[in-house]
């Protein structure tokens, strides 16, 4: 049985911390999944860390759909969210339900998640309506990041921290199971997890939210592009598969690899046989 949002939702009620990770392939996600994370998210950061984009902008439902069944194919326990990608929920309400629905009926994921607050509470009610789970994603949303500036903290200020405020409110009333925090001030995030009865999962936002999510290419040292402030590296991959394939390299050169217990054996007679035939 995979984790449900009622459980999510108890962990915060039991003070119990709750991580999350991203993945976007099956055999991350299994990895993922055996370890014992009870949430993961395919978030459209894929279009960064796996496709090479700037931003998650250029990413669509196909490649969101496509990723999202690998991590469903790879997992057994965990909760998986499917992130709905840039205008696939902001045209129309009819829209959004049709994208939602796609996730979960063709994709295998238990929820999703989207950004804003109070102007997409109304299409939030709307999923939940559906029966489909919906984690809101508040403060930094990186969908909008032309409108923002940056990739820049959210609610230094106190109108900015209000709007964040009224957006976790919003989104909570709406019937979202949870919400993303992130890159927002760590008093105004544990005010907010205060406030709310639902988890607050943080990314940049401190440790008081109820629980933290990280996209795993920062937590694995596999993307290298930059290290946000807010990311930890647990391992350096990188370094690790740079290494292997500098190794590699140097012995298919010098004629190392492979060896005869990397190859296939053919009887004696045959191959005897053959030689004759074709000498
Ligand atoms: O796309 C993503 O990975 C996300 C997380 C950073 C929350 O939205």
């Amino acid at each position: 049985m995979r984790v449900s949002i009622n459980q999510i939702k108890e962990m915060k009620q039991n003070g119990e911390k709750i991580s999350m990770l991203t993945a976007y392939d099956y055999t991350t996600a299994k990895i993922v999944d055996e370890a014992g994370i009870p949430l993961i998210l395919v978030g459209d950061s894929l279009g960064m860390v796996v496709l090479g984009f700037d931003t998650s902008i250029p990413v669509t439902m196909d490649i969101m759909l496509h990723h999202t069944k690998a991590v469903v194919r790879g997992t057994k326990n965990a909760l998986i969210v499917g992130d709905m990608p840039f205008m696939t929920y902001h045209v129309s309400t009819e829209d959004c339900l049709r994208n939602a629905g796609m996730f979960i009926q063709e994709a295998g994921a238990q929820a999703i998640k989207l950004e804003g607050g109070v102007t997409v509470a109304e299409k939030v009610r709307q999923v939940v309506n559906c029966g489909i789970p919906v984690m809101g994603h508040i403060g930094l949303t990186p969908q909008s990041i032309n409108q923002l500036g940056g990739h820049k903290a959210q609610g230094k200020s106190i109108e900015s921290a209000r709007g964040i405020i009224e957006d976790a409110i919003a989104l909570e009333q709406a019937g979202a199971f949870s919400v993303v925090l992130e890159a927002v001030p760590y008093k105004l995030a544990a005010l907010i997890t205060k406030k709310l009865s639902i988890p607050t999962i943080g990314i940049g936002a401190g440790p008081d939210c109820d629980g933290q999510v990280q996209v795993i290419n920062d937590t694995f040292g596999s993307y290298t592009e930059f290290v946000p402030k807010h990311a930890r590296q647990y391992a350096q991959i990188a370094e690790i598969m740079r290494k292997a394939v500098a190794e590699y390299d140097s012995d298919v050169k010098a004629g190392n690899f492979p060896t005869n217990d990397n190859s296939y054996i053919i009887d004696k007679e045959v191959i005897a046989k053959l030689e004759k035939e074709y000498k």
